[in-house]
């Protein structure tokens, strides 16, 4: 038999998922790895712990499978987007990573708009300047640690410091370079001009791939710290997101995605480089030749549940939680959760606004705060559907879900009422690490294209149809988009953050 692996760097973990090359999964492994808060708007991973914890996922889906290593033709990356990983000439790493939903650099983005003109940045990048995307970080370090800076001799994203470890070279992905700000979108290159106003020098970027190309071989380290063979190719992959829309095969624009991970996203492929005139969505390159894509990302999607969990309910599975939030009435009695947790990116573009439960009353339990939160984060997510459609996007025939959060009933009932349309799920939910490996396959031979790869081994299951509650979420909904307006001023007004 031969196999592909794909790689996820998550937020929460770094996964090995081993296909066959029918796109049937022999197995995979979550490795989990830990988050540093030292500031409420910063978030920042050890790039070492990404390597541990890919190392043990790979050793360990090989030997529960018992597939040879050499029956491993390809590997395929992906993972959290817009990290920004900074190496000094040695190699070494020079700081802690600073992920996408770390908010510090508000400064740096008003600054890139003010030298580049946001009109500008948008026609070259598709996007405005948010504080979670890699070049506003790296303009972060240059302004607050100066001796940091002068030692940067490349700058990676996650899943590429995991390349470097594999294989001992510096490449990245198309899409996962559109989320740096740097990258030319309608060229699917790195745009010269905004990297000479902002005095990046283009050494530091690495060369950029289509998702199912090859970047380089497992080196000799490599296959030691992993069991992988020395000389498996490694092919670029995919940021999470569009490696994500490769796995559930939204890579049409009649396929749109909804994914309820850490973050929440409402993914829109497209066939050319479209954009938000104002830069209110997000568009990069998909993670195959010749399509793009526009995106709303909510910061804190399932991870508001997984935030409320762990903090109040560590003895209470997620199952009774959610068990006792179905008991409730939709609108949870008049309380409203705003997901806020780790700022807001679309359509807020705030890291100051943070999370609140707004409405409460003695008689709201645990239940209606749990139902809050569902309700929250599909608010959110339908506020951002309504951003994409705002841009002049054409209406979806399909709508496919995905994510941790999306295999919850309850939830995916309350974000079909939410968001007024049909879900459908997929057959195979291993989501951004099927992604990768689907590309690793077609670059493994085993589908001619990513087409190909999509239509044999993707499959939808089951459809979640709205409601009868829609008429109480619409005028829910009404009163949460107007919460972030009201609570605006205290948010900016409460500068209590370090950043
Ligand atoms: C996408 C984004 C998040 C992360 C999560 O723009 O920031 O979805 O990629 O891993």
């Amino acid at each position: 038999m031969r196999y592909v692996i794909g790689l996820d760097t998550s937020t929460t973990g770094s996964k090995a998922l081993l296909i066959d090359a029918d796109g049937q999964v022999a197995g995979s492994s979550v490795t989990p790895h830990a988050l540093m808060v030292t500031d409420p708007q910063w978030s920042e991973q050890d790039p070492a712990d990404w390597w541990d914890a890919t190392r043990q996922s790979i050793q360990k889906v090989l030997s529960v499978t018992s597939v040879p290593a050499s029956a491993v033709r390809t590997v395929g990356l992906t993972g959290q987007m817009h990290g920004l990983v900074i190496l000094g000439s040695n190699g070494r790493v020079l700081r802690p990573a600073m992920l996408w939903n770390d908010g510090r650099s508000q400064a740096q983005c008003e600054a890139i708009r003010d030298v580049v003109g946001l009109q500008r940045l948008v026609a070259i990048t598709g996007n405005d300047a948010f504080a979670g995307f890699t070049a506003p970080k790296l303009l972060w370090v240059r302004d607050h640690e100066p001796a940091v800076y002068e030692q940067v001799a490349q700058v990676l994203l996650p899943k590429d410091y995991i390349r470097y470890r594999l294989t001992g070279g510096f490449a990245t992905d198309k899409a996962g370079a559109g989320g740096t700000l740097l990258l030319d979108l309608a060229a699917r290159g790195w745009s010269g001009e905004l990297m000479e106003t902002l005095s990046i020098p283009s050494g530091w970027l690495p060369p950029t791939f289509e998702g199912p190309e090859v970047t380089g071989l497992v080196s000799g380290a490599g296959a030691r710290a992993t069991g992988l063979c020395a000389g498996t190719p490694v092919v670029a992959g995919g940021g999470d997101q569009a490696a994500q829309a490769v796995g559930v095969g939204a890579i049409t624009p009649d396929v749109w995605t909804l994914t309820l991970g850490t973050s929440g996203v409402v993914f829109a492929p497209c066939t050319k480089p479209l954009q938000d005139a104002a830069g209110r969505a997000h568009a990069f390159p998909h993670a195959m030749p010749d399509r793009w894509h526009m995106m709303g990302v909510m910061l804190s999607a399932a991870g508001s549940l997984a935030w409320y969990h762990d903090t109040f309910c560590g003895r209470h599975s997620y199952s009774e939680l959610l068990d006792e939030a179905g008991a409730i009435a939709p609108g949870a009695d008049g309380l409203m959760f705003l997901p806020y947790l780790t700022g807001e990116r679309t359509p807020h573009a705030d890291p100051l606004a943070t999370g609140a439960f707004v409405g409460l009353t003695r008689m709201h339990g645990r239940g209606h705060m749990t139902r809050a939160i569902l309700e929250g984060v599909a608010f959110g997510l339908r506020d951002n559907l309504l951003l994409l459609q705002d841009t002049g996007l054409a209406a979806p025939r399909e709508v496919r879900i995905s994510g941790g959060g999306a295999r919850s009933p309850l939830w995916r009932q309350i974000l079909a009422d939410v968001l007024q349309v049909e879900l459908k799920a997929v057959r195979v939910t291993e989501g951004a690490a099927l992604g990768a490996a689907l590309l690793a396959g077609v670059s493994a031979g085993f589908w001619s294209s990513v087409e190909e790869a999509c239509e044999e081994v993707v499959s939808t299951r089951g459809t979640t149809r709205p409601g009868p509650h829609s008429d109480v979420y619409k005028d829910r909904h009404r009163r949460f988009a107007s919460l972030y307006e009201c609570l605006k001023p205290f948010y900016h007004a409460e500068r209590y953050f370090a950043g």
